[in-house]
């Protein structure tokens, strides 16, 4: 402190703005990528780390400190104790097994869950106003433990869902329209993984609808073009764990995407795991889907009245029965 004088006649520093925290649970890929975009965007004073690996955690700690010098001002902390997780505003949850090439997300269930059960309840009672995001794989089925565990009311229980996939899809169609991804409106709701739906007449360039724009102007429905385009953003993880081993980057980004809208009340749209039962007809159990949601700082403040068509309707409830036979096998 005494390193600076006061000047003369100074008042009182004024109280600063609120403090904010994250915490983020798992400190591999893709725990690791998220913290990294968080700094970059000045969102916290504060971000903690926790992973059961008490090296590895202390190596990226110091890791991440050492870029202080070339960031906003972030506390950076690690620990394996999640006491200092206490009075988080958001914890992401991205610990867990992930897949092998080839491997199913729905296939991990049984060992994340494992670890779930250690890691949600200690989060719940040191920040128990915190806003839970999911990341760790089945990301739907493992939302739904985690709002089980918790405890929390659901609009403060959110799986990321498949704001990713429909960051892919807007990749693609800007690629296949030769625009900027910025510019491109598209969802994709439902499962996030195998079974996740292109919501095709939700897909506007610069506010021009596509596809009336196209039966418009008499151009070739370019239905196959599509069909391989929302084939391509399905496949689109299988490729990057075959080619590099895991992905890590785009979930980096989204998430710190979600963290933004969440802590700064941006009310902004977008698809990610929310409690979907009694929507579209999906019924039968508890069960967590994407879609378009407005996020701001109470969490889920509500879903988009989105108009689906007959056959995109059904196939979220298909994906809702997948996942609630998975969840009737569950021990929670
Ligand atoms: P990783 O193996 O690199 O990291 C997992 C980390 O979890 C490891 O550091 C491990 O030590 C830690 N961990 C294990 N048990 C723990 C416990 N009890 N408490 C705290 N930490 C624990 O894996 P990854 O590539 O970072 O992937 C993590 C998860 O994210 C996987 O389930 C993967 O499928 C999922 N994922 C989801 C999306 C998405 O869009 N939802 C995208 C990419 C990956
Ligand atoms: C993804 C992970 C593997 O990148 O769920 O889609």
């Amino acid at each position: 402190r005494a390193f600076f004088k006061p000047i003369l006649n100074s008042a009182p520093p004024s109280p600063t703005k609120r403090h904010t925290k994250i915490s983020v649970i798992g400190a591999g890929n893709v725990g690791m990528a998220i913290a990294q975009t968080i700094l970059t965007q000045d969102l916290v004073d504060e971000l903690a780390l926790v992973d059961a690996k008490p090296e590895k955690l202390r190596g990226e700690m110091l890791d991440l400190q050492h870029a202080a010098a070339f960031l906003p001002r972030t506390k950076i902390h690690a620990s394996v104790d999640y006491s200092i997780t206490a009075g988080s505003d958001l914890c992401i949850v991205t610990a867990g097994a992930r897949q092998i090439p080839g491997e199913s997300r729905l296939n991990l269930i049984q060992r994340n869950l494992a670890l779930f059960k250690l890691i949600i309840p200690p989060l719940a009672k040191y920040s128990p106003d915190c806003i839970l995001l999911i990341v760790s794989n089945p990301v739907d089925v493992l939302t739904y433990v985690a709002w089980k565990l918790s405890g929390f009311p659901p609009n403060r229980v959110i799986g990321s869902g498949t704001n990713l996939d429909s960051s892919r899809f807007r990749f693609l169609l800007a690629d296949h329209l030769d625009v900027n991804a910025q510019d491109v409106q598209a969802y994709m709701v439902g499962e996030h993984g195998d079974s996740s739906v292109a919501l095709w007449s939700s897909i506007s360039v610069g506010g021009v609808p596509v596809l009336s724009f196209l039966e418009r102007q008499k151009i070739a429905y370019e239905k196959e073009t599509l069909e391989n385009i929302r084939k391509e953003v399905v496949e689109s993880a299988y490729e990057v764990i075959n080619l590099k081993g895991y992905t890590s980057w785009a979930i980096g980004y989204s998430a710190a995407n979600l963290a933004r809208s969440l802590l700064r009340d941006q009310r902004k749209i977008h698809p990610v795991s929310v409690l979907a039962t009694g929507l579209y007809g999906i019924d039968g159990g508890d069960v967590f889907l994407s879609l378009p949601a407005q996020l701001g700082r109470s969490g889920v403040m509500g879903v988009a009245n989105v108009e689906l068509t007959d056959w995109e309707a059904q196939q979220l409830r298909n994906a809702a029965s997948t996942i609630l036979e998975v969840q009737r096998q569950l021990e929670i």
